[in-house]
């Protein structure tokens, strides 16, 4: 069956998570994702975390699969070469370079344009320009950078980063979308254009309700929902709302039957307005169903603690699973704490192809986490990742080199 990219060649000269997250996506979506890779190392996640001795680690094999793989010198004269044919070739370049590395190499803009007007150069960097632009980031640095770490924690700890990676993994997903929009707009103009990620502007974009609270910070000095009301106190800046949600309808992570030894036996509870009767009969609390001091939203905000105290009551007598079935029927908004291990059992997951089982020729049978994104008429293949040089001779012949001259060119140390 077709796919939405079929026909969009891209130069993948990304690596680490970032950049390959984007590429991924994008040879998902049936592009086909030509990985340059340093020769004799290859990108440096190969290594990284292993698992199993000497062979690509899953750190790399989870962001990488569809992908093709050549080996270029590109600081060798003659692989200097075939990169600028695969630039000539390709709709798309990927990077993910410290700043100033692409140029350093003798691809600038300006020099990928005399070599294709219609090449889409995408960059993941730290930051935008501005004081921290040379800077090289990783993800933990543009959670801090973008304001995720100050909103994230509880009130009397430390900032906190998140697993989910959304400086790296979160800014390659912002690239994909300004790769595609690239693409549209050129099918208009001709042209190539640039497009540029941040990763700190990615962060804050997810941020962006915390920006809001800043404001309804500043010009009321509190704000009801979050914990800080009516116990605690406000400063200047936005405070962390431990498990407060980040919306109008109060929520908190409750404990569940065999919490003492289940580190995940929490529950996501919210108390929403619309529901609020139902949640009183749910827990035995009927009274609080017409009490002015529970029955109405703006009420309840002082007492939030005291309620969900009493909620935990209830929710500590079933299991997540049973106490979500029993909510679930009354359309009260919940949602189970799952460990990465209920997440890779999950069979409904494996059904819809959002956890898939990869087979490798190194490394056998394992599991990754296939396309979150479903397009009716673009179904996602997930292929196993390449070895490091898997395609080099075969993207090398698409290019026009012969067999004596692709040898020549390793004897020399270019590919
Ligand atoms: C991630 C990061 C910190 C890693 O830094 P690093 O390991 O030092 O790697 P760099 O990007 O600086 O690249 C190292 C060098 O390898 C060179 N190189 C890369 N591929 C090459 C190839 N195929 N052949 C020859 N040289 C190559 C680069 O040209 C660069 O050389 P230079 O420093 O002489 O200019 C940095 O790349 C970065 O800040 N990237 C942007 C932000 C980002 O994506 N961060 C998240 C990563 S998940």
């Amino acid at each position: 069956m077709a796919k939405a990219l079929d026909g969009v060649r891209i130069l993948d000269f990304t690596h680490v998570q970032s950049g390959p997250t984007c590429t991924q996506l994008l040879a998902w979506f049936g592009a086909d994702v030509i990985k340059v890779e340093r020769a004799g190392a290859g990108d440096i996640t190969r290594e990284q975390l292993r698992d199993i001795p000497d062979v690509d680690s899953l750190y790399f094999t989870m962001l990488n699969h569809n992908k093709r793989s050549i080996t270029i010198d590109t600081k060798h004269p003659e692989g200097k070469q075939v990169l600028e044919a695969l630039i000539r070739k390709c709709d798309v370049l990927v990077e993910n370079f410290a700043p100033g590395a692409l140029d350093r190499m003798g691809f600038s803009w300006e020099r990928i344009q005399e070599l294709n007007p219609r090449m889409i150069v995408a960059s993941v960097k730290g930051f935008g320009p501005g004081p921290y632009e040379d800077c090289k980031v990783y993800e933990n640095v543009a959670q801090c950078a973008g304001g995720a770490a100050s909103t994230t924690g509880f009130d009397d700890g430390p900032p906190v980063v998140t697993g989910a990676q959304i400086g790296d993994s979160g800014t390659g997903l912002h690239l994909a979308l300004g790769i595609v929009t690239a693409l549209y707009q050129r099918t208009h103009t001709g042209r190539g254009q640039r497009v540029l990620a941040a990763m700190q502007d990615g962060v804050l974009n997810l941020c962006r309700v915390k920006l809001r609270d800043q404001q309804r910070l500043d010009r009321t000095g509190v704000m009801k929902e979050y914990p800080q009301y009516p116990n605690g106190t406000f400063g200047e800046a936005v405070p962390r709302a431990g498990n407060a949600s980040g919306g109008g309808q109060p929520g908190w992570i409750l404990k569940c039957k065999g919490w003492e030894t289940d580190p995940n036996a929490y529950i996501y509870f919210i108390t929403q307005a619309p529901v609020w009767a139902k949640i009183c009969n749910v827990i035995g609390k009927e009274e609080w169903a017409t009490d002015p001091a529970y029955a109405t939203a703006p009420a309840r905000l002082p007492r939030l603690k005291e309620i969900f105290a009493e909620i935990e009551r209830w929710t500590m007598t079933k299991t997540k699973f049973e106490a979500m079935q029993i909510l679930n029927k009354h359309d009260i908004p919940c949602g189970p704490i799952l460990s990465m291990k209920e997440i890779a059992e999950e069979p409904s997951l494996r059904k819809t192809g959002t956890i898939v089982e990869v087979d490798h020729p190194k490394r056998g049978k394992y599991l990754s986490v296939g396309n979150p994104i479903k397009l009716s008429d673009s179904p996602t293949d997930v292929k196993r990742s390449p070895l490091l040089g898997e395609h080099t001779d075969e993207v090398m012949a698409e290019l026009g080199y012969s067999t004596e001259q692709i040898t020549a060119l390793r004897t020399a140390g270019a590919i």
